[in-house]
């Protein structure tokens, strides 16, 4: 068992290699909500890149619930032109011998005020969070509910027809299922909240009906926190007791990562590490930690398993495969360096490139460990703004350049104001 070897999954999916390009929103689609020839060459570059699996980032279910401006849409039945356009994106995504699945989502309360002042979502909990970027939102309707699990099965099957070889339904990150799944997120008191089953009902519901509209011989896979890192929210008993209910309705591979908005663990990988180790931790014991937490799933139940969040190294990667995952997931270091899994299965390096290291706005206080949280929060944003600016120039044919974060940061608020 190695990596680099190819890989099939137990319903006969097969893949060259054992690394995934994780889902990473693209914000390269105008308002009409469609994939564009941008899309098309940046799948097209990871698709030569080396990994074995492409996800692609959110496409979003409700123009009123957009993760960001420039996100694909699918809240309808698509155009004879928007086939195409799908069409098109799914033959690059696969064009060297990779498969490629659709992550489909919706943000719910993680909506920016600029999309929406009021998004639905299951309660009117607002997010904790510093800059008045997100507004209250407004709880779902039972009706509300049933036709947004109606619209995953819509893009699911809006997938299958353009030539994708597999879909994922995002239920992690905060954003709307994540928001059922947590006591904090959801205050119902009726079928949709109170119980873990209750909470969970939204997942599962969804995955029924995306199963239903792909049918069986079409790979389904969530992406579900391992925990959401808030007192009080979803826990990671809660995450076992619900990969056992995916396994059950043979959900095909289950991605694990972490954090929210409020909480965001899935970049800062020190959050994901147990609470006893001591902080200053070595690489290779932070990136082990997946390591068991994927042993604790397996040992309870769990369909076959990725991880994807602070992976680097070669080394942590073949001991994560070793230890029984079926992939390991990679995001930022794509990014800017598009060949870099390329290269590390070639053996031409031992680890990818830790961009998330050096992205910060400033030192000392305005760095990312300021005691102030709007600073950051602000360096948050500016890193997350440097990898969106990093994958509009790998769309353009470009190569990465040095760039400041806080530059990248002002440059995407006029792309989201051009695209909203
Ligand atoms: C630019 C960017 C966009 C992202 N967009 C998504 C997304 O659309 N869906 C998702 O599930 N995760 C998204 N993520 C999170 C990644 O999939 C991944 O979980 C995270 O980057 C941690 O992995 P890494 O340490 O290898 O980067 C995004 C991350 C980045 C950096």
């Amino acid at each position: 068992m190695s990596v680099s070897a190819p890989f099939t999954l137990p319903n006969g999916q097969s893949f060259r290699n054992r690394i995934a390009k994780a889902a990473m929103t693209e914000g390269l689609a105008w308002r009409d909500g469609l994939p564009t020839t941008a899309h098309e060459a940046l799948y097209r570059r990871w698709a030569h890149g080396g990994c074995g699996l492409l996800i692609t980032g959110n496409v979003l279910i409700d123009r009123g619930a957009l993760e960001r401006p420039g996100n694909v849409i699918v809240d309808g039945p698509l155009s004879a032109d928007a086939k195409v356009a799908w069409s098109r994106w799914a033959a690059a995504a696969t064009e060297a011998d990779t498969q490629a699945w659709v992550q489909i989502n919706h943000a719910g309360r993680q909506t920016q005020k600029r999309v929406n002042p009021h998004p639905k979502a299951p309660s009117a909990v607002p997010l904790a969070l510093p800059g008045g970027q997100f507004g209250m939102p407004v709880p779902l309707t039972a009706a509300e509910i049933r036709d947004l699990i109606d619209r995953w099965a819509t893009a699911a099957a809006v997938a299958r027809e353009a030539g994708f070889t597999g879909v994922q339904v995002h239920a992690a990150h905060g954003y709307l299922i994540s928001q059922f799944l947590s006591p904090l997120a959801n205050r119902r008191d009726d079928d949709w909240g109170g119980s873990l089953e209750n909470r969970a009902r939204f997942l599962t519901e969804t995955v029924k009906a995306v199963r239903a509209a792909v049918g069986s011989d079409f790979t389904l896979s969530v992406k579900l926190n391992s925990a959401d890192f808030q007192k009080g929210g979803f826990a990671f008993d809660d995450c076992l007791v619900v990969a056992g209910w995916l396994a059950d309705l043979g959900v095909d591979c289950l991605e694990i990562s972490g954090g929210t908005y409020e909480q965001p663990a899935m970049m800062d990988m020190d959050g994901l590490a147990p609470r006893e180790e001591p902080k200053q931790q070595s690489t290779r014991q932070r990136e082990a930690y997946f390591v068991a937490l994927a042993r604790a799933l397996m040992q309870a139940k769990a369909p076959p398993l990725m991880v994807t969040g602070g992976l680097r190294s070669l080394a942590a990667m073949e001991d994560a495969i070793a230890s029984g995952l079926a992939f390991v997931g990679v995001g930022r270091p794509l990014c800017a360096e598009p060949d870099c899994v390329a290269d590390l299965l070639a053996g031409a390096s031992e680890e990818l490139p830790r961009f998330e290291d050096r992205l910060a706005i400033g030192p000392g206080i305005l760095g990312p460990a300021s005691p102030l949280k709007l600073v950051r929060t602000l360096n948050g944003f500016a890193a997350q703004a440097w990898c969106y600016q990093q994958i509009r120039r790998i769309a353009a044919g470009g190569a990465a350049e040095k760039l400041n974060p806080f530059k990248a940061f002002l440059a995407e608020e006029r792309e989201a104001k051009a695209r909203a």
